[in-house]
């Protein structure tokens, strides 16, 4: 029975361009998720689009001197070429500032009122004296007052992760222009989170194969006892309030920007002619959701969201919420806001995409920070990806090639290496399909990476340039083999590499594409007429390593 599986990918907030750390941090691993259960024959959605609304975006607007909707739409193409470009299989990508958007969320907002989630409650909030008006969110800074740190914004630190009022910081000043604001009444709603503290705690403490970061985290912020969260916001850039008397106020970015991922799989569902295709990912208990994200996301993909869920009813909760943590880059983090960072449209106007899949798999920071080099990066490429993989799928097919006619020859009676060459293809794909439905995508591609190494062990072994010219018939047999290791390299990788591995199935001569044999071990008929070969990777030179540390202003 096919599962249904809903990919979940944070939202990303459209003030900037995009950097390696999100896309090590999200899009990746939730992009070989969807891929491989693709593969495997599931009901795939992949959802997500751009984070418009918010303080991140409100700020960058007055910076610049343009509208927020000018900020957002800008960094919305930005972000959305970027992934086309890096192959992210969305299903679809859309954003926030849509009236269908609105309309879901005023949905949700109408219901959870009516279900009496919501009171309104006066709040003491900055206000600006230098700016005349109130300071939410980003718009503050200060002292964080659980861990000290010093940088802390008014909705979240940093550095400890926890959510934060604008009131809880010490020494609060305006991130615009550094002056102290000062506090004045306002009116706002609140949701009764506090209302959800045994419910939460029951379902996190059922999920015990979720990473331990993310449940610890979770499991943490409920220890210390959930607090009521106002949900509105004295800002013009937003969702505005389904109520009377908020017509200034919009809705709290990160309350509505969550609601994104049902608002998005209604939308696909009616962009492909089913609009009743979204219960099968939400009302359909046996669907499966996962939420792919950064760690700083996990209070509110991991409490914040489910509580929504619950107070809405009827719709399914996250089956995990699969956060990693931060790539750093050298020492310091990867951090727009800070300047310092490998920019995606940068990386992708000067290097292939398929490297970059594949170096920020291997390092990426799935239970503790890692971090990223060029130097690194260089040897991935040069070391594995050519060396090994792309060198082997090419000795293979150009000797198979040169010596039989352009087609797979017809093997022999197979000893024992051979054998084990295909118990070694076996090994991989269900090795890669147990790691990667596990959320483990490091060891999915080690394990894929393995058969590569086993294969070319296997042709040094063998060595068929030689047997070619003394038993055609031995040749022929470890040919064979060696080209059923390259077509199941091509579907173990094809979640990390997609579009090496299309070249490599046109270099098969396979009919159909990777997606018609499913995630399976199919073996090659003898006589099928290969593609040309041509190599799949592109040795780097040394002097890039060099050039991009320049780059980055720090010593070669
Ligand atoms: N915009 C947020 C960020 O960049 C993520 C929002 S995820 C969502 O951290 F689900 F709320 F949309
Ligand atoms: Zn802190």
């Amino acid at each position: 029975m096919p599962r249904n599986i809903l990919v979940c990918v944070a939202w990303p907030y459209v003030n900037n361009a995009p950097h390696l750390g999100h896309i090590a941090g999200m899009n990746m691993p939730a992009d070989i998720f969807a891929r491989y259960h693709r593969l495997a024959g599931n009901n795939v959605a992949m959802v997500s689009g751009s984070d418009m609304h918010g303080t991140p975006t409100a700020l960058r607007a007055i910076d610049d001197g343009v509208t927020p909707e000018e900020i957002a739409g800008r960094y919305h193409e930005i972000w959305s070429r970027c992934f086309k470009q890096m192959g992210f299989s969305y299903d679809i990508y859309t954003h926030t500032h849509t009236d269908h958007h609105r309309d879901v969320v005023h949905d949700m907002f109408r219901v959870l009122d009516e279900k009496g989630l919501f009171y309104e409650a006066s709040q003491s909030m900055p206000y600006s004296l230098t700016e005349q008006r109130f300071l939410s969110d980003r718009f503050v800074e200060g002292t964080c007052p659980h861990c000290g740190f010093a940088d802390a914004r008014g909705d979240q630190c940093d550095n400890c992760g926890r959510t934060l009022d604008p009131s809880d910081l010490i020494d609060i000043r305006s991130k615009r222009d550094g002056s102290t604001p000062e506090f004045r009444d306002t009116k706002h709603l609140y949701f009764k989170l506090s209302e959800f503290q045994d419910r939460l705690a029951t379902w996190l403490g059922s999920k015990t194969d979720w990473r331990p970061n993310v449940r610890n985290g979770a499991m943490n912020y409920i220890r210390e006892g959930l607090r009521d969260r106002a949900i509105t916001r004295d800002i013009e850039w937003g969702v505005t309030v389904p109520v009377e008397g908020y017509e200034t106020k919009r809705i709290y970015v990160w309350f509505e920007a969550v609601m994104g991922y049902l608002s998005a799989t209604k939308l696909l569902a009616e962009q492909q002619g089913k609009p009743d295709a979204w219960e099968a990912f939400w009302k359909d208990e046996s669907a499966e959701t996962y939420y792919f994200q950064g760690k700083d996301n996990i209070p509110f993909h991991a409490i914040i969201w489910p509580a929504i869920l619950m107070g809405y009813g009827g719709l399914n909760l996250p089956t995990d919420v699969v956060a990693n943590e931060y790539l750093n880059l050298g020492a310091t983090g990867f951090s727009k806001s800070r300047g310092n960072a490998v920019w995606l449209p940068d990386y992708l106007e000067r290097y292939d995409v398929d490297p970059l899949r594949y170096y920020l798999t291997s390092i990426m920071p799935e239970t503790s920070d890692s971090e990223f080099t060029w130097a690194g990066f260089h040897a991935a490429n040069n070391n594995e990806l050519v060396a090994t993989f792309g060198n082997f799928v090419h000795r293979v097919l150009t000797i198979t090639s040169r010596n039989f006619d352009g087609a797979a020859p017809e093997p022999g009676d197979l000893d024992e290496a051979d054998e084990a060459a295909l118990a070694a293809c076996d090994t991989a794909v269900r090795d890669v399909a147990a790691a990667l439905d596990a959320r483990n995508f490091r060891d999915g591609l080690r394990a894929a990476m393995a058969l590569a190494q086993h294969g070319n062990r296997y042709i040094d072994q063998k060595q068929p340039w030689a047997t070619v010219k003394q038993d055609r018939a031995i040749a022929a047999t470890t040919l064979w083999t060696g080209l059923n290791i390259i077509a199941t390299l091509r579907t173990v990788f094809s979640p990390f590499l997609p579009s090496s591995c299309e070249k490599i199935h046109g270099m098969l001569g396979l009919a159909g594409d990777i997606a018609s044999d499913g995630w399976n071990r199919v073996e090659v008929v003898p006589g099928t007429k290969l593609g040309p070969p041509a190599p799949l990777f592109r040795k780097l030179d040394d002097s890039i390593v060099d050039e991009e540390n320049a780059r980055l202003g720090r010593p070669g």
